[in-house]
Formats: C-alpha cells, sequence, structure tokens
C-alpha cells in the first residue's frame, strides 16, 4: 500500500513535472526541447529561436508595450486580440461610425487606419550580459548602491552594445537580479487597423464571463504593419508599403483534439512564483482582501449609475471593465490559493530548502533567508496595507482624488524646480483634462468618494492616518467636495489653474477637494512611504539570494525557470479539460452553439449579431467547422499571464491553431502558484477567427493573404 502510494506520487510528480513555466526562447535546447517533443513537438528548438536564420520569434511582436501580436501573412498582417485593440479600435469610433458596436473591415489595404501612438516592437537578438552588468558590483555592501551601480552599467551598456542605428537595445533582469539579458529590439510605428468584429463577437460575455470557462469570446482583431521602402521602421507615412516579416505563421485549420501539443509565445508581464509563504500569506489574508473590498465598492457604484443612465454608460464602460478585470482576478486568486493550499506547499518547500541548505554546508550564506522574510513581512505588513489602500482609494478609484493627486504633484514640481517646470506641467495638464472630463460623472464620483473615504478611515492603519481627516465623516465630506471644489468640472478646473504660480497654489491650497488629497498624499509620504521603501528594498535582496540559493542548491534537471518581465517567452503543454469542483468535469472546447445557448437580445453583454445567428442556422462553416460545428475556443496547461494576451497558440508544426486570451477562473493564481490541476489557458480557436473574417464579414481579400493549411479533402 504504502508502495503504491509512493509510486503513484512519483507517477503524479513526473506527469506534473512537464507542466508549467515560461522559458527564455534563446535557452530552450536541452531539458524544455526534450519534454516538448516528448509532448509531441515535431520542430526543433532551432526553429523556435535563432540568430543566423528566420524563426518564430520573428513572428511575434510586443504589441503597443502590453499585449502580445503575431504576424499572419508575408504584408505584415497582425493578429492580435479585440480587448488589446480596443483603444484604438475605439478611438476610430464615433456616433455615426460606430466601429466598437458594428465592428470595422478594411476590404482594400487604402481603407486601413493609421493609429497615431501604436507600435509593436520585434525581438531581434537576445544574449546574456550578467558579467559586465556586474562589474564592480560585487564588493559593494550597501544595498542602495549595488542598485544604483547596476542602473549605471544599464544604461552604459545599452548605448554601448553593438546595434543598428534602428534598434535598440535593451537590458532586462531576470531571477530576481541573478541574470541580466540583453534584447535587441526593432520598433515599427505605423500599424494600421485592419479589421475587428463588432463587440458581440470580439467581447461576447464581457465582464460575466471575464475569467471563466467556458467561454465563447471571438476576442480578436487585425492590424498591419507598415514600413519605409527598405523594410525599415518609420513613422506614419503614405508612402510607407506593407512590412515584409522575416516568419510569419501558417495557418492550420485541420482541427485539434484534447491531448494535442500546444505552446505559446508571447510577452507575459509579471509573475511571482518564488515568494517565501509569509508574502503569500499576507496576500491571501490582507493586501487582496483590502483591494477587492475597495474595488467592490467603486464597481458597485458605478454599475448602479450606468444600468440607468446610458451616457455615463458610454462613459464608465472602459473605465469599469479596467477595474473589473484585476478585482475579479484577484478574486479567483484568493480562492485558487486557498484552495490548492498555497501556503502550506510553500512552506513544504521552505522546509526542504533549509535541508538542502545545511546538507550543502552553506548555513553562513542562506541560512538566514526565511527567518529574514519572517522579519521582513512582518515589519512591513502594515505599511504595505496602507500603501495598497492608498493607491488603491487615492489614485485609481476615487477620480476627484486621483486628478487631486496630479495638482499636488505640480506643487512639488514648483517646490523641487520651480516656476517653468510648473508652467510646462500645468499647460500640459490643462490639455489633458479635456480627455477626462468628457468621461466624467460628478454624481457618480460623490457616491464613489463617499464609499472608498469611509473605507479609507475605516481600514487604512490608525496610526498613519493623518490627524486632519481622522475625524471626518465620510458622507458629509463627499457633499461639501462636490458643492464646493473646483476640481468637479473642466470650467472650473479651467480657472483654478489661471494665473502665476503663486496665485494658483494660493488658490488650489483653499479648494476642499485639494485639501484632502493633500492630507492624505503627505501622510502616505511622510509616514508610510519612507519606511515602506526601506522594508521593501531589504525584501529585494533578501528575494535575489534566495533565488540565487534555489538555482544553486536545486537539481540541474530542476525545472526552474524565471519569473515573468515582460520579455518573450515560450511556454507549452497539451490541450485538457480540467475538474473546477467535486462532480464537474470540463470539456476543453467550446462551440457556436454555446454562443445560442447565452445569447440574450438586447443584452449589453450576451447580445448576437443577426448575421452570425444566419450563419449558425444556415451552419454555413465552409473549411472551419468540424463535424456539423464551429468550433469557439479552447483551453490548455500552458502557462500564461497578463500580457500574453493576443499571443499565438501553435501546434506541434509550429503553425497557428489560436490566440490566447485568458485564463480558467479556478487558476488564476497562476501568478503565485501553478498548479496543473487546475490552471488552464483560454484561446479563442484559429477556426472561429476565419470563420468570423471570411463568412461573416465577407473579407476574403485577408483570407488570400494567409497561408491556410486544410486537411485533405475525403470523398
Ligand atoms: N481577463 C482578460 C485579461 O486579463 C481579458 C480582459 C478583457 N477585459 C474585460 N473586462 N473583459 O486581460
Ligand atoms: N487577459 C490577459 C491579458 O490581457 C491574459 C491573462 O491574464 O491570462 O494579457
Amino acid at each position: 500500500m504504502k508502495f503504491l502510494k509512493t509510486l503513484l506520487l512519483f507517477v503524479f510528480v513526473q506527469a506534473s513535472a512537464q507542466q508549467g513555466g515560461m522559458w527564455i526562447p534563446s535557452l530552450l535546447k536541452g531539458m524544455n526541447e526534450t519534454e516538448m517533443k516528448n509532448l509531441g513537438m515535431k520542430i526543433s528548438a532551432d526553429d523556435i529561436y535563432a540568430v543566423n536564420h528566420s524563426s518564430l520569434k520573428d513572428a511575434v511582436p510586443h504589441f503597443d508595450g502590453g499585449c502580445t501580436a503575431e504576424v499572419i501573412s508575408d504584408k505584415g498582417l497582425i493578429l492580435t486580440n479585440h480587448h488589446c485593440g480596443f483603444d484604438n479600435i475605439q478611438s476610430h469610433s464615433t456616433l455615426e461610425h460606430d466601429y466598437l458596436t458594428d465592428g470595422f473591415w478594411a476590404y482594400k489595404m487604402e481603407d486601413e487606419l493609421p493609429n497615431k501612438d501604436l507600435f509593436v516592437t520585434f525581438i531581434v537578438r537576445i544574449e546574456d550580459v550578467t558579467a559586465k552588468v556586474l562589474e564592480g558590483v560585487s564588493g559593494m555592501t550597501a544595498e542602495a548602491d549595488k542598485q544604483k551601480k547596476i542602473q549605471e552599467n544599464i544604461s552604459i551598456l545599452n548605448k554601448s552594445l553593438p546595434k543598428e542605428s534602428w534598434q535598440e537595445n535593451s537590458i532586462r533582469t531576470f531571477y530576481d537580479g541573478n541574470q541580466y539579458i540583453l534584447f535587441v529590439t526593432e520598433t515599427y510605428r505605423d500599424v494600421r487597423l485592419v479589421g475587428a468584429p463588432p463587440s458581440s463577437i470580439g467581447k461576447f460575455g464581457s465582464d460575466t464571463d471575464n475569467w471563466v470557462w467556458p467561454r465563447h469570446t471571438g476576442d480578436f482583431s487585425l492590424f498591419r504593419i507598415y514600413a519605409d521602402k527598405n523594410n525599415k521602421p518609420a513613422a506614419y507615412s503614405k508612402d510607407n508599403v506593407p512590412y515584409k516579416p522575416k516568419h510569419f505563421f501558417p495557418i492550420s485549420v485541420k482541427g485539434l483534439k484534447e491531448n494535442d501539443f500546444t505552446m505559446v509565445m508571447g510577452y507575459p508581464g509579471r509573475t511571482q512564483e518564488y515568494l517565501p509563504s509569509v508574502a503569500v500569506n499576507q496576500i491571501i489574508t490582507d493586501l487582496n482582501p483590502a483591494k477587492i473590498e475597495v474595488r467592490d465598492a467603486a464597481l458597485k457604484v458605478q454599475d448602479g449609475f450606468m444600468r440607468k443612465d446610458n451616457a455615463i454608460k458610454i462613459q464608465y464602460a472602459s473605465k469599469y471593465a479596467s477595474v473589473a478585470n484585476y478585482w475579479k482576478k484577484w478574486i479567483g486568486e484568493t480562492k485558487g490559493l486557498k484552495k490548492s493550499n498555497a501556503v502550506a506547499v510553500k512552506q513544504q518547500f521552505e522546509k526542504d530548502f533549509q535541508q538542502k541548505v545545511i546538507a550543502a554546508g552553506k548555513q553562513a550564506e542562506y541560512g538566514n533567508l526565511l527567518s529574514d522574510f519572517e522579519k521582513n513581512y512582518t515589519e512591513i505588513r502594515e505599511y504595505a496595507l496602507a500603501r495598497d489602500l492608498f493607491t488603491e482609494i487615492a489614485l485609481r478609484n476615487t477620480e476627484i482624488l486621483t486628478l487631486g493627486y496630479k495638482l499636488y504633484q505640480l506643487e512639488q514640481l514648483y517646490n523641487t524646480k520651480g516656476e517653468q517646470s510648473f508652467n510646462d506641467r500645468r499647460n500640459n495638464l490643462i490639455n489633458g483634462l479635456g480627455d477626462f472630463y468628457k468621461d466624467f460623472s460628478p454624481a457618480v464620483d460623490q457616491k464613489v468618494f463617499e464609499q472608498l473615504f469611509a473605507i479609507y478611515l475605516k481600514k487604512y492603519p490608525k496610526q498613519f492616518l493623518p490627524s486632519s481627516l481622522e475625524n471626518s465623516d465620510a458622507s458629509a465630506l463627499a457633499s461639501e467636495i462636490f458643492s464646493t471644489s473646483q476640481l468637479v468640472s473642466y470650467d472650473k478646473i479651467k480657472e483654478l489653474l489661471t494665473g502665476d504660480s503663486k496665485t494658483v497654489l494660493e488658490k488650489i491650497n483653499k479648494d476642499s477637494g485639494f485639501k484632502v488629497i493633500k492630507a492624505m498624499a503627505d501622510g502616505y509620504l511622510k509616514s508610510v512611504a519612507p519606511k515602506y521603501d526601506e522594508i521593501n528594498l531589504r525584501n529585494i535582496a533578501t528575494q535575489r539570494t534566495y533565488m540565487k540559493a534555489i538555482l544553486e542548491l536545486s537539481p540541474k534537471s530542476a525545472r526552474i525557470f524565471p519569473d515573468a518581465n515582460s520579455t518573450l517567452r515560450v511556454t507549452y503543454g497539451k490541450i485538457k479539460g480540467y475538474k473546477p469542483s467535486d462532480a464537474v468535469v470540463y470539456e476543453p472546447f467550446t462551440y457556436l452553439d454555446g454562443v445560442m445557448e447565452k445569447y440574450i437580445p438586447g443584452d449589453y453583454e450576451f447580445d448576437v449579431p443577426k448575421k452570425l445567428i444566419d450563419l449558425y442556422n444556415a451552419k454555413d462553416y465552409g473549411i472551419y467547422g468540424s463535424k456539423g460545428k464551429m468550433p469557439v475556443a479552447f483551453i490548455a496547461t500552458n502557462h500564461t499571464t497578463g500580457g500574453n494576451s493576443g499571443s499565438p497558440a501553435l501546434d506541434a508544426n509550429g503553425h497557428l491553431i489560436g490566440l490566447n486570451f485568458d485564463r480558467v477562473w479556478e487558476g488564476t493564481m497562476s501568478d503565485i502558484y501553478y498548479s496543473p490541476d487546475i490552471c488552464r489557458n483560454i484561446m479563442v480557436d484559429i477556426r472561429y477567427v476565419l470563420f468570423i473574417v471570411d463568412k461573416f464579414a465577407g473579407a476574403d481579400n485577408l483570407i488570400k493573404e494567409m497561408k491556410i493549411i486544410a486537411p485533405k479533402k475525403k470523398n
């Protein structure tokens, strides 16, 4: 019996050992390549990343600094998510041409729409530069000095390391400062909108379905990269020509099945997989609940107004979506961390770690790390809580305070840099604020203020609460501010900001709204921030040594991947369903039938366009259907995070089979603890994308550009 248990455990560890991780594309040879081949991959590490010939990495640009895209034609056509292209689609939308609602399709290249600030960045080369970055650092003892020297080295190296004139060098840290890697990149700034489905397809299910499986969202949009005549980056010009990529992805519509190999390449933003158990515990018990409580209150207020008032619904749609996105994620993350006993798993890891330290005779170097963490995290607790509350309440969710903080910074700028800087910033502020007031409703924000300020008074650690505010009443203060402050309208704030610096500063210091944010900010910057930074710096140093120790004391075969840092990574796994809870099993594929099951006519989340219903009724799926059904989305065990949106999902041959856009609810804790049992990434099936482009939009000009690999006809 015991043996059987051990054997089962061994088998389980072996099976799950091949899951999770986001790997550096230039370092796949060896362990990763072997694992990938065992999972079914037919191409080689060299096909994914190479310097001397084209490889898959040449078709995967970072999209607008936050998402991922992939090149799908030799004319620079790229695919990303609808939610990644959202701002650009919105910026071209007017009441007459509402591309968000109705979709947009360029049937000729001349119709493609330029986007002012949109850019995509390709990676030319990846190189380890650790030794160069750490030159002259080893003799230093003070952490702040080390950091300063490292930053100096990086900025010198970024300038001096070889690159072409149109390229950039960017050095990034890996493994918490144990490795430094150079990325030579090329950024293209003429990127035009080519196509987007209506939101009722591209955002189908909206916030209700966000972070949830089963999913039915056609979350994609199409853009095109333009270059100068030499195929080099250039600012927008009508003389620019479609970019000729070094590689573009062939698209496979041959069909998928459970357990097929998949890999995802993209730019995951941030993970914290090596946090000690004390830190994870703090996230679960203190930090996530505080942030969730603040957002929960703000969202309830906004939602109440949005449901009653159409103008407010339009004003707050995008803000609401972005606040709701991480609110919902933190709820899922907290649940998942609890359910998977992440703290206990980490504690066990720490026990083993401590034994390895002793076995290696490294107590002097590594013996105190865990107790240092314990000390630091206990000490930082109230500061971290205050920091999150201040950020969420004042800088993120109460608009009048966020705005007031800009004036606070203006005053600081005057104090440190003087009149000229003050004037420049003031003028910029006034220009930029038009957009803010267009979408600002004082009625909504007054209620938000009332709710969030009450949380501030109740939850902000007492010892840090500014004495001028501690006896205030949230509701009375809200009415006072929203009836007297000049911050509530564009006209009034323009008036407030008129005059020389002295006059302006005198005026704003009398403003009721400004007074509140000034007291909050002064208090935070005086009694919270300095101490937080000091302890945090110690934590950063401890985390770096901890990471070094983990790398050093683990066997060569251990799967230790660097945390995400917005650099290009490869993650791989299998198409796989999962069991979210007792007696429930989720299948890995969804179909158009599910869209129709969720359909609520006229609903703002679950409406379906008539044309799509017609295609469904006619079962007019062309080569994209499978056994009479239209596939929509699928899930797999790829380890992804925010930033991976829009990433290509590839099959064993490196052909495009889908587009990553989300993760499943039960597995949103994967940023802190990845469990192969329940962590899944969600991808839109490429066949659904092509079906929408071809059958729904009739854009066969685009289909013709692509290289589509269809199954051989059987008759
Ligand atoms: N949850 C996905 C990601 O983090 C999709 C977000 C799209 N936004 C939304 N509110 N539905 O970004
Ligand atoms: N939806 C995320 C993104 O936009 C992806 C994720 O968090 O899984 O990058």
